[in-house]
């Protein structure tokens, strides 16, 4: 087994597509070396690295944090089994937000799902005159904000 791998091994092994390796490389968010060819090389423990970065995007954290947890890994060596330990520790709070945060868009969604009433008192679709938009971007009632009265 080769140390170094090329971009389509790691697309495959990873399941994550070359462009968007590269743009994680473009993030500083993985690294390659230049074999004589010009082509990228890929240390092995970057599998790692990416299955990180992958799962960090899934609990909602931006490609800038998942930067600044990664810059917290010795740049020197393979990360052990301590420091990826030492960098999930806190994920704990952020996890039980986005399984609240989910269970709020279930709970949307079920209600809505072949009712279709808009009704103003209880539907987090209805959008009259479209207040939400004073609360900010997005679904507002969706992501748990509260209706103006
Ligand atoms: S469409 Fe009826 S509750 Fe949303």
């Amino acid at each position: 087994m080769s140390d170094l791998l090329t971009i389509g091994e790691v697309s495959r092994r990873s399941g994550v597509a070359s462009s968007a390796l590269r743009f994680y490389e473009e993030r500083g968010l993985i690294a390659s070396e230049r074999a004589g060819s010009g082509h990228r090389r890929y240390p092995r423990p970057v599998l790692r690295r990416i299955a990180f970065i992958v799962f960090a995007q899934r609990i909602g954290l931006t490609l800038d944090e998942i930067g600044a947890e990664l810059a917290k890994l010795p740049p020197d060596r393979a990360p052990t089994r301590g420091d990826w330990s030492r960098l999930s520790s806190g994920w704990t709070s952020r996890i039980d937000e986005r399984i609240a945060e989910l269970q709020r868009l279930k709970a949307g969604l079920t209600e809505c799902i072949g009712c279709g009433c808009l009704s103003l008192d209880r539907c987090r679709l209805a959008n009259p005159g479209d207040r939400a938009a004073s609360l900010g971007p997005g679904p507002r009632y969706w992501i748990g904000d509260r209706r103006p009265a």
